[in-house]
């Protein structure tokens, strides 16, 4: 490993316990069982490859962090290079008192009724990317699946030009996959975000329109004029928080579906409307959570017997808190009907996500057109899948035989 340069080699994790690194090649495939091994070691692990950054592996520590916004603060929401430039992207972002102001101002656009209003949209789009594959007896369910959806529904939402998701997925993928490592490429993609954000939010004040765009570009926050960098950030935040997040989510669930066609059967024998969809979309989001976060520490503070110091970092790791056996029963077990299902993957305290209506309404809509489209699809075993590692964990290729 080199400090110092733009940016650091890595070389494989030595131990997950004490050496742990979110980029590491084995993550993505395997980051469950990596959790479930150290728990059983310590509630938190450390790296020192980005300085000095901690991983919690347990509810109660997760929970810890999450609740505390004095002693860790979102102006961190990555582990990166402790010397990364930190651009805003409110309200993930921001602390109290700072905060409440900026979700405010966004959550209207995602409330239930705005939402549910695209669900026939969003249903008619599905189709047309199954009608789209036809009858081959192969496809990729995430490169013709499930990287579409989540863009088309963010920018119904949002007004963002759908003709641009290549860009964003580009973005996304140099922001998650290679930023936290490399600074130049950090600073590279925010500079292209914020001059693509700054000419539609531009066009915006001139063309108003219904959408979250025009709502941003005239953002006012108790009768004050919003920055109009903190304005670009609130975009930036719908591109990186709302595309990828889901497209994890609905890909392992693909993933997952694909080995177990007892549950696609179970779940194709009722009607759309039934509780049974829910809850295994809920079950999707406890067992595959795709969204790590992190925080800054603040002040010398102890989780779970772990010191922490002030200007170390710590992950959020809501996706290694819902396997936590002493949460959920047969926590390893996916069950397709599992009630009270009391998952973290929105995460909790005041920055749980604002786009979870969008992101389970996608979800549910996805998985009913797909298994009911192929209801004897299965893996390809012929080729492999690939998953994102980091912050935003979910398959990338998903290769599988339609079933036709
Ligand atoms: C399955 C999909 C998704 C998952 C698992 C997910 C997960 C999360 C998590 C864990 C947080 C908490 C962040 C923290 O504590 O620092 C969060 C916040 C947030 N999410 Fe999501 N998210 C998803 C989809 C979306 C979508 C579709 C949007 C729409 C744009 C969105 C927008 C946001 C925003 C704006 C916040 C910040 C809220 C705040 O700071 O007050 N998310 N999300």
């Amino acid at each position: 490993m080199t400090y110092g340069g733009e940016r650091i080699d890595w070389e494989p994790v030595k131990s997950w316990v004490t050496d742990w690194d979110w980029l590491d090649d084995g993550w993505g495939e395997n980051a469950i069982d990596i959790w479930n091994d150290v728990r059983e070691q310590c509630p938190v692990a450390s790296t020192e490859r980005y300085g000095r950054a901690f991983m919690p592996v347990t509810m109660e520590a997760v929970r810890q962090i999450a609740n505390d916004t004095d002693n860790f603060s979102s102006i961190w929401v990555a582990v990166a290079r402790p010397d990364a430039p930190r651009r805003p992207a409110p309200p993930i972002t921001s602390d109290p008192p700072d905060h409440h102001g900026h979700r405010r101002l966004i959550l209207p656009a995602f409330n239930p009724k705005a939402v549910t209003s695209i669900e026939p949209d969003l249903r008619a789009f599905c189709r047309k990317l199954i009608t789209d594959i036809g009858s081959s007896s192969t496809a990729d369910a995430a490169e013709q699946y499930s990287q579409h959806i989540p863009v088309h529904g963010i920018c119904i939402i949002t007004g963002l030009p759908e003709e641009d998701a290549d860009l964003f997925r580009d973005w996304i993928y140099r922001n998650f996959q290679l930023a936290p490592k490399d600074n130049a490429v950090r600073v590279q993609v925010a500079t292209e975000m914020t001059e693509y954000i700054d000419v539609l939010l531009r066009d915006r004040l001139k063309n108003p329109k219904d959408d979250l765009l025009t709502v941003v570009a005239n953002a006012q926050i108790d009768g004050q004029e919003v920055d109009w960098d903190v304005k670009v950030g609130y975009i930036r935040l719908q591109i990186v928080a709302g595309i990828d997040t889901t497209w994890s989510a609905i890909g392992s669930g693909l993933w997952h579906f694909a080995q177990h066609n007892d549950q696609v059967q179970r779940l194709i024998a009722e009607p759309n409307e039934h509780d049974l969809w829910s809850e295994a979309t809920e079950e999707v989001l406890r067992y595959y959570a795709p969204v790590t976060m992190a925080r800054k520490v603040l002040n010398d503070v102890e989780v779970s017997g772990c010191p922490m110091h002030a200007g170390d970092q710590t992950l959020v790791t809501f996706p290694a808190a819902n396997h936590d056996p002493k949460e959920f029963e047969r926590a390893d077990e996916f069950i397709l009907d599992r009630k009270n299902n009391r998952h973290v993957a929105f995460g909790l305290g005041i920055h749980r996500c604002a786009g979870s209506n969008l992101a389970r309404l996608e979800m549910i809509v996805a998985f009913q057109e797909w298994l009911r489209a192929f209801p004897n699809y299965s893996l390809d075993a012929s080729k492999k899948v690939t998953w994102a590692n980091g912050q935003v964990r979910g398959p990338r290729i998903l290769p599988v035989l339609t079933g036709h």
